[in-house]
């Protein structure tokens, strides 16, 4: 039987049209300091998005409203169509260092969050995830290190224990907050092109919070890049570059120069003064 290829694609970018999280002239303040200005963005199901921004933006702030971790002021936040604060068996967290508990091996770090989101296994549910922890392990590349302990593992390799944690609860979303920003430059640039695969293979929707630009570039489906505060989305980039990219691409190179220039942009405007006056 013929293979209805138009009929496939069409689907598939139905879902990714789809939005899975959705900021809607949202308002947050913090301190007394207004932090966003009626920001709004869409996260599609299945994407690498990349919130990419300066410091100090609000790109942690966003993962933590997305989370249900911190109230809004005004707009409205939906996450696979709930309000944060009810979505949260949908999303994982890997933050910039891994979390991990220092008197649990590997194996047992990865089984503690189903043990926390589900509770305890019952017998005949423990083998199976085990199962599932050991495969999630060999997929980070750890099927040998099951049974070290954080201090007997690289930087690198704790970072990929928490990747396999968030795996665990099978969420559907997973957020990264500048997940590789404390490793050396040739272990974070091994664990970008990781993740990238992990993405692929598991389909999920990643949120990826950098201050990278070329970290962006190498990721993204899409860039949401924040303003300076209070914050807005300046831009949102299409990156529709083949993967696995080559930093060396040419429409990559483009989309460099566009997004520093940006940067250097917000970096010269005044704070308390509008970017632009038209
Ligand atoms: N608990 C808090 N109280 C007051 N201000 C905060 C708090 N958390 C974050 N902020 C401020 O909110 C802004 C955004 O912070 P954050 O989201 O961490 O920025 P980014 O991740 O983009 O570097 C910063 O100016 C920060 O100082
Ligand atoms: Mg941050």
């Amino acid at each position: 039987m013929p293979i209805d290829v138009s009929a496939t694609s069409a689907t598939r970018d139905g879902a990714m049209q789809d939005p899975i999280i959705v900021f809607d002239r949202v308002d947050v303040t913090l301190g007394g300091q207004r932090i966003y200005d009626t920001l709004s963005f869409e996260v599609r199901r299945g994407e690498f998005l990349c919130i990419l921004g300066p410091s100090g933006c609000g790109k942690s702030t966003s993962l933590r409203v997305m989370g249900g971790l911190l109230p809004i002021s005004g707009g409205q936040v939906s996450v696979a169509g709930r309000p944060p604060s009810e979505a949260w068996q949908e999303i994982a967290f890997v933050f910039q260092s891994p979390r991990l508990v220092s008197w649990r091996n590997a194996l047992d770090n990865i089984l503690l969050a189903p043990e926390l989101r589900f509770g305890k296994a019952g017998r005949e549910e423990r083998q199976g995830r085990r199962e599932r922890a050991m495969d999630l392990l060999a997929m980070v590349g750890l099927a040998a290190d099951a049974h070290k302990y954080p201090s007997a593992l690289s930087g690198g390799e704790r970072q990929r224990v928490a990747i396999a944690r968030a795996l665990a609860v099978d969420p559907q979303i997973i957020f990264m907050d500048e997940p590789f920003s404390a490793l050396d430059p040739n272990t974070r640039q091994r664990m970008r092109a990781e993740i990238e695969q992990i993405w692929q293979r598991t389909g999920k929707t990643v949120v990826f919070v950098t201050h990278d630009i070329d970290e962006a570039l190498q990721l993204a489906d899409r860039i949401v890049l924040f303003s300076g505060k209070p914050t807005t989305v300046l831009e949102t980039v299409a990156v529709d570059t083949p993967r696995p990219r080559r930093a060396d691409h040419a429409v990559l190179a483009a989309h460099r120069d566009h997004l520093v220039g940006l940067f250097r942009a917000m970096a010269s405007t005044p704070v308390d003064e509008p970017a632009a006056v038209s």
